[in-house]
Parts: structure tokens; sequence; C-alpha cells
């Protein structure tokens, strides 16, 4: 299948090729591709994945179609196979897929259209982890050696289960923290304060209440004051150390309202990255060179 899946197959020279490739493209870009027509298929609520991969696309040149779910054949019974197969009998080049579904795009094997993954299940969001790995490396130059904790729901969480494989593979070391109930064994634990004390790098997850099948343990409130990053907590962390985040945020359940945009807090840029590691996927893929 052609198109950006997962980053398990991808070898630690392409991942940091494509980091490479969206920093140039940071520093300037053209619309090299007008011409060309991609959508956004999403089946899963999105703010960053979706428009920023939009936003990748205008800055391209690329016509952009949206699709609805709730208004499109879908509500007709029409599987996911048949909604792509449509896409690509229509012609476009490319499309970008959110679903629920863990590893939805084993369905899709019969597609030659180029397909994005923008996240599926608890499974994989490889553009997410790109755009971590590229402010991670704009920060501190390197991966080597950096030590990074994963906060909060652990098991719910794509983005962690897809940082950690690659984070491990690129030298760095893992861990994560936060409540048991949560805790799938993906990495060492450590204790919150230990994390805050010790990591270059806190990456807070929010808790993916509309993934739980059960209630919480605990309340929110009990939640944040056991497992939420508050200024005091802020204050423990090294010099250089960052806090990451990848969106949206459940302000004062896993981060206090302050610390969101505090000077430590690269939530923003992480953002800000996914549209020029988008730019760059989208343009290797139609390149051949993904
Ligand atoms: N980080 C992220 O995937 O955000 P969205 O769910 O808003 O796309």
């Amino acid at each position: 299948m052609r198109g950006l899946l997962t980053l398990h197959d991808l070898s630690q020279e392409k991942i940091k090729e494509i980091i490479n490739y969206a920093l140039k493209l940071k520093g300037g870009f053209s619309k090299k591709y007008e011409g060309k027509k991609m959508a956004t298929l999403f089946f899963e609520n999105s703010t960053r994945t979706q428009y920023s991969f939009q936003v990748a696309m205008l800055n391209l040149g690329i016509k952009v179609i949206s699709f609805n779910a709730s208004v499109s054949s879908v509500q007709k019974g029409e599987t996911l196979y048949d909604t792509v197969r449509t896409f690509e009998a229509l012609g476009l080049d490319g499309v970008v897929i959110r679903s629920s579904i863990d590893n939805y795009f084993k369905q899709l094997e019969n597609i030659k259209m180029p397909i994005f993954n923008g996240g599926d299940g608890a499974s994989n969001h490889p553009t997410q982890c790109l755009l971590d790995l590229m402010t991670i490396y704009e920060e501190f130059g390197h991966f080597e050696g950096l030590k990074v904790c994963m906060v909060g729901d652990i098991s719910h969480s794509r983005v962690a289960h897809g940082n950690i494989e690659v984070m491990k593979r690129l030298g760095m070391e893992c861990y994560i923290s936060g409540p048991e109930e949560f805790n799938d064994g993906s990495a060492p634990h450590l204790e919150f304060e230990e994390a805050v004390k010790s990591c270059d790098i806190i990456m807070m997850l929010r808790c993916q209440f509309e993934r739980h099948k059960e209630k919480m343990n605990l309340s929110e409130k009990e939640y944040f004051n056991l497992y939420g990053l508050d200024m005091n907590k802020v204050n423990m962390m090294k010099d250089k150390a960052i806090i990451m985040h990848p969106a949206p945020v459940n302000r004062n359940i896993e981060i206090a309202d302050d610390v969101v945009e505090c000077n430590k807090s690269r939530i923003y840029k992480q953002m800000t990255n996914g549209v020029y590691i988008r730019m760059a996927v989208i343009s290797m893929v139609l390149d051949g060179d993904l």
C-alpha cells in the first residue's frame, strides 16, 4: 500500500529524512503540486490532524475535499472500503483517514491511491509521532540519550504506543507514569515526581474519556492532584526540560491552565510543526520517496 500508515517499517534514516525535509519546508516552500486533489476522511473527531493536513495540502497547492461522514452514504451502510474505493474512482491523488478501528487500513489493501493515516484506534498516529520528534529535534538537536516520560492515559493512547516504539529505536530512554489502571507495561514505570525531576521531556497525555469502557477509578480532582502537571511540578523540572502534549488538552485534569502556555511548554509549537511534517510526508509520497 502507498502512503504512510505506521512508522513500524520506516528506518531511522527515513524518519530523520522526513524530519529534515519538514525543517527545510519550515524555512520556505512553493505550491509544487497544483492540479492534485486530496480528501480528508475523518470518522472520528479531530481539530489538529484534520485541519493541519488540509493546511499542508493548501500550502503545497493541492485542492482539498472535505468529507462529512454524517451526511455521506456511510449512513446508508457504505463500508470503509467502498467509501475509499469511491474516492479512488473519482480520481483523487490521496486521502487522509482517521478511524476508531485499530489497523483499519488492513481492509484497504486493494487500494492503489496513497493513504495517510490520521490515527487508528489506540494503535498508530504516525504524523503525530513525527511532529513530536521534529519538536524534540529542534529543541535538543539529537535524540540519543534523551529521557522522556509519557504521563497519564497510556493504555488508550495511540500517541504513547507509536512514540515509545520509535523513540526507543532512536536511542531515547522511554518511561511511563500515571495511574496503575492505565499502565499497560509499554515502558518502565516512574513515579510522577521522579519523572518530573529527572526527564528531558515530560509528555502529558489526554485522559481519553471517549475510549474508556468503564469510569475512571479516580475523580477528575483526584487525578489532577496526583498526576496533573501544575506550576509546582513545572518548577521541579530541569532547566532545559520541556513539556509536550498532543492536545486537545483537558485543562485542570491532566495539565493546569497556566502550564499550557508556560515557557517550558511546546504544545503550540507541536501544532505548527505538524503542518510542515504533513507537507513533508505528502510531498515525499507523491514524489515516490516514501
Ligand atoms: N493531536 C491530535 O491528534 O489532535 P486532534 O484529535 O484534534 O486531531
